[in-house]
């Protein structure tokens, strides 16, 4: 069979008038097709319909489109009130209540009106599509079709293959998200699909860090601003998306991804949730909030010292950053017993490193030596170190025009850890086959806004110290939570890219 997203007569049915119905609609009527929606309560359909009409006036207004292109997109939408109206449809869209058995419904009533030949596509965002199909009479002409919220704003569309799925319909809403104008990226069914999956390491990781007492939210978030060009943190993306919605997300995906380690959760998070801080929505989560959504009184998280900045630093584990953030103190070879020992870690901790290499660590100061750290440095002790050396290192970074971020001993301090994990999940995403290394990329940058996909953070790391962060971080916590990907070792010990296929 052959679905022709290009005909001029393509008409797309929508179930559902919610949020998400609303933005289907205006993407499938700015991409030039007809539409009959319905939703099951009375005027929601109408209601959702002048929503549209109303976003579409307001494009027009601004200039963004034509005033007769509008008047042309809102002749060609049918408010409906039964599924018998569908009858015509080259493809129905379902973006009801994710609730298995309401949207079973809907598909029953659906085939009874629509021909055999009409695609049938779910908006679901957790639902498995091999479940949502299951009771389908042609379960040949199902799959996912998941947008992002707001609809007209994402460009990101998965589309998601279903285990009976056919080519023709997995091609054809490939073609229909591009007339819509999205970009579409065809995904393995699998709990989270391919972007809520990726997104896991980003927040439980931030999580962790926290859990440990390595760091507060407001280091980390500055950390993954500055040094890893993230838009957000990850604890203030935690209080945007709510902690109402991401705890019980990341409790489903851990249990539906057989308990891997690497996407759980810390109890705090839990702590938020029972404690009904879900963040911007109840004016308190990781951060407290004003009326107008601006964050009160955050703690700075820059450490700041009034010490002499170090002017001789013995310098254990090279690197050349050293020279840019340690300039105008000596880097001297050798140990004269009393100034600040620095170095440059990659998974290791501050203990395992003094340990391995017998320096005195009450003067060991390490140093992130990864991401971009022209405006921050994070700096790391072990226990016991005598603040003094700190303080005199982080002086000096200072000196340089850096803002620096003091932590506790742990593997990986925070930008190098957040992001060899990412990447590290990306390419298990690569292994498991849920999409080409390609998409995984482009969906994690539209779909998260990441600066890079998970891919190419690993390319930006380069693999072999990518995986030597994950290994190390693996070996020290004895956790499998760090276990490096399959996909990663091989590229690592061949010395292949992050994207070479399997
Ligand atoms: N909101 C998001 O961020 C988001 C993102 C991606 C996917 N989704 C998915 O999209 C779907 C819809 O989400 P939403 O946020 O638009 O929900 P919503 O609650 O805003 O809208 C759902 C609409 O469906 C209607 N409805 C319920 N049962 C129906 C039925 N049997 N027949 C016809 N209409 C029915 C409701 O009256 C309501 O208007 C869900 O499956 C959700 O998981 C949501």
């Amino acid at each position: 069979m052959v679905f022709d997203a290009g005909r001029d007569d393509l008409i797309v049915g929508v179930v559902g008038a919610g949020a998400m119905g609303q933005g289907i609609v205006q993407v499938s009527l700015q991409g030039g097709m007809a539409v009959v929606l319905i939703d099951v309560q009375p005027g929601a359909a109408a209601a959702g319909a002048a929503k549209v009409y109303e976003r579409l006036d307001r494009s027009a207004e601004r200039g963004r489109l034509e005033v007769d292109a509008v008047a042309a997109m809102k002749s060609k939408l049918t408010v409906a009130e039964g599924f018998d109206a569908f009858a015509p449809c080259h493809a129905v869209i379902e973006a009801v209540f994710e609730d298995l058995e309401v949207k079973h419904a809907v598909y029953g009533e659906l085939e009874k009106h629509v021909s055999t030949e009409c695609i049938i596509a779910s908006n679901t965002s957790s639902l498995p599509i091999s479940s949502l199909g299951r009771q389908c009479a042609h379960q040949t002409r199902f799959a996912g079709l998941h947008f992002f919220n707001p609809v007209p704003l994402m460009r990101l569309v998965e589309v998601i293959r279903g285990p009976s799925t056919e080519e023709w319909v997995i091609d054809g809403l490939t073609k229909l998200g591009e007339r819509m104008g999205r970009t579409p990226v065809v995904v393995r069914d699998h709990p989270g699909f391919l972007v809520n999956t990726g997104g896991r390491a980003f927040t439980t990781e931030a999580l962790h860090i926290l859990h440990e007492g390595v760091a507060v939210q407001t280091q980390v978030d500055a950390v993954m601003r500055d040094c890893a060009h993230f838009r957000m943190g990850p604890f203030e993306l935690m209080d945007l998306t709510g902690v109402d919605v991401n705890y019980p997300a990341s409790l489903i995906m851990h249990q539906q991804n057989s308990y891997d380690p690497r996407i759980r959760t810390v109890p705090f998070h839990k702590s938020l949730y029972d404690a009904g801080r879900f963040g911007r929505k109840t004016g308190q989560g990781n951060y407290r909030y004003d009326q107008a959504g601006k964050v009160i009184d955050p703690p700075s998280p820059d450490f700041l010292t009034d010490a002499a900045p170090a002017e001789r630093v013995f310098v254990a584990e090279a690197t050349e950053i050293f020279s840019d953030l340690l300039a105008g103190a000596a880097m001297a070879e050798t140990d004269d017993g009393a100034s600040p020992i620095v170095a440059a870690l990659y998974g290791e901790d501050c203990s395992t490193f003094a340990a391995r290499t017998g320096v005195d660590y009450r003067r060991l100061v390490a140093i992130d030596p990864t991401g971009d750290l022209s405006k921050r440095a994070t700096i790391m002790t072990p226990p016991g170190a005598d603040p003094a050396a700190r303080d005199a290192v982080a002086g000096r970074i200072s000196a340089n025009g850096r803002a620096v971020v003091a932590i506790k001993d742990s593997p990986g301090f925070i930008a190098q850890r957040m992001r060899a994990m990412i990447g590290n999940l990306g390419c298990e995403m690569a292994q498991i086959q849920l999409a080409t290394p390609d998409d995984i990329d482009l969906a994690m940058r539209l779909g998260l806004n990441y600066p890079l996909g998970p891919l190419e953070i690993i390319d930006d790391l380069g693999p072999p110290l990518a995986y030597r962060i994950m290994a190390t971080m693996q070996e020290i916590t004895g956790d499998d939570r760090y276990r490096p990907s399959p996909w990663l070792r091989r590229r690592a010990q061949l010395g292949l890219g992050a994207k070479v296929p399997a």
